[in-house]
């Protein structure tokens, strides 16, 4: 989904263009050749996809004009914000007002917003991050499609249910006819305009093959690929750039070294952030962040990660929770509730007002059946669907009872539609208005 408004092509800058949607001006980076002003196109995530016929455009736009303002109106509406009157610590409300403002809050101040505690101020924190991203961002809600292509993994994170030392667990490991039939459905039945494919670290799959068919997909379809595929080397992400993938959704999971090895024995924080920042330099949009719940992990730790995320430049911030695994391997895990995982996320939009896209997680889902909503009103403007075949879904269980994975597709389109549509949100990604987001430069 992600249904991608087209817009009209009015200027034209080198790669860069300027495309209008309904009146209101956005930057994309254009790869398609032949494209002049006056054209249609469709973008995603900075990032011009497809060009699209005038007459299909302008029956697109004749469909989605009245409804798009519409969802506007309620979305400003719900995100009104009014600091004066409460109960809320005057200190508290000093944050809040100067963040509500653009201007940049210090480190301690962010920390004392992830250590509130009193439902008042805890409801004000989340209103002041949804005011944030409506005034930035407006109502466009990214939604990706995700593609879980293995669950072979050679890698042995201890939080992990399909690491290589979880025994117990079914493997499946999809063709790549398979991925591209579903990449198929995705596309022309759903009208998914951005995928992610993700999978364990499986040498069968890391080997080239998932380089072959990202080029196979971006061949045939226009759509947005994120790759998922673990630590595959700088010279694996440069193959996959190459083959077309312009995503590379990829946790830190925490920031802290310390922890980071606790957590992935025999690993080290430095090569994963090494794969970021490389894949920041090739141009790749970062989707990245971490774990809540980590043994001894603090408040400071999750302000580190949140800063983390910002200085990579993330184009989406990917934070949930650790859910136990049956037969947990990681101890001393600490305890996390809904109003954690909301701190981090309205934390984040204060520290990225401007272009953070912020996701709901299946994870925060999976431990909070209201998460959706929650996340959405208190910062967050993005969701994925599970778009993985029936029938290994729940074969890829990275942890216990995943939401949605036994919803079929068009069951979770339905209800993510309606829940967007009730607060005012268009599940549409129409780009940057202020400059491209950086694609090089670390
Ligand atoms: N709980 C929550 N998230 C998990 N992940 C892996 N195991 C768990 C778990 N038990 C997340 C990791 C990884 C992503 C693919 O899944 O953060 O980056």
């Amino acid at each position: 989904m992600c249904y991608a408004i087209p817009g009209r092509v009015v200027a034209i800058d080198g790669k860069t263009l300027t495309i209008d949607y309904y009146g209101e001006k956005k930057k994309a980076y254009n790869e398609v050749s032949g494209i002049a002003v006056g054209n249609y196109v469709y973008a995603q995530g900075g990032y011009v996809i497809a060009r699209v016929s005038e007459e299909e455009a302008l029956t697109t736009l004749e469909i989605w004009k009245d409804l798009f303002f519409e969802l506007q109106d309620t979305d400003v509406s719900l995100s009104k914000l009014d600091l004066s009157g409460t109960g809320v610590d005057r200190r508290v409300v000093g944050i809040l007002d100067r963040a509500s403002q653009g201007l940049p809050l210090q480190d301690g101040e962010m920390l004392s917003l992830l250590r509130l505690k009193d439902r008042e101020s805890l409801e004000l924190l989340y209103k002041t991050a949804n005011f944030l991203r409506q005034k930035h961002l407006s109502n466009s809600c990214c939604v990706h499609g995700i593609i879980e292509y293995t669950s072979y993994c050679t890698s042995d994170c201890l939080y992990c249910g399909i690491a290589a030392g979880v025994r117990s667990v079914k493997r499946y490991r999809m063709s790549r006819g398979e991925v591209l039939s579903a990449v198929d459905e995705a596309v022309n039945t759903y009208g998914f305009k951005a995928l992610v494919l993700q999978g364990g670290e499986d040498p069968q799959w890391d080997g080239g093959e998932l380089a072959e068919t990202v080029r196979a997909i971006k061949e045939k379809y226009a759509v947005l690929i994120f790759v998922s595929p673990g630590e595959v080397g700088i010279d694996g992400l440069q193959k996959l750039w190459d083959a077309g993938a312009r995503g590379l959704l990829m946790r830190f999971e925490t920031s802290n070294p310390e922890l980071y090895g606790k957590i992935h024995p025999g690993q080290q924080l430095s090569d994963r952030l090494l794969h970021l920042e490389e894949a920041l330099r090739m141009g790749y949009l970062i989707v990245t962040g971490g774990l809540i719940g980590l043994p001894g992990q603090t408040e400071e730790d999750i302000l580190a990660d949140i800063l983390l995320a910002r200085r990579l430049r993330a184009e989406m911030y990917s934070f949930g929770p650790y859910i136990p695994l049956p037969e947990p391997r990681l101890s001393g895990t600490s305890a996390v509730d809904t109003d954690l995982i909301l701190k981090t996320l309205a934390v984040a939009r204060i520290a990225d007002p401007e272009n953070a896209k912020i996701l709901v997680t299946t994870g925060f889902e999976t431990f909070d059946a209201g998460a959706r909503r929650k996340g959405l009103m208190a910062g967050a403007n993005s969701v994925m669907l599970n778009v993985t075949p029936g029938r290994y879904k729940e074969d890829y269980s990275i942890y216990p009872n995943r939401a949605h994975v036994k919803e079929p597709l068009s069951a979770q389109i339905e209800s993510t539609l309606s829940l967007l549509q009730g607060i005012g949100r268009a599940p549409t990604d129409l780009g940057v208005s202020e400059g491209l987001p950086s694609r090089s430069g670390f």
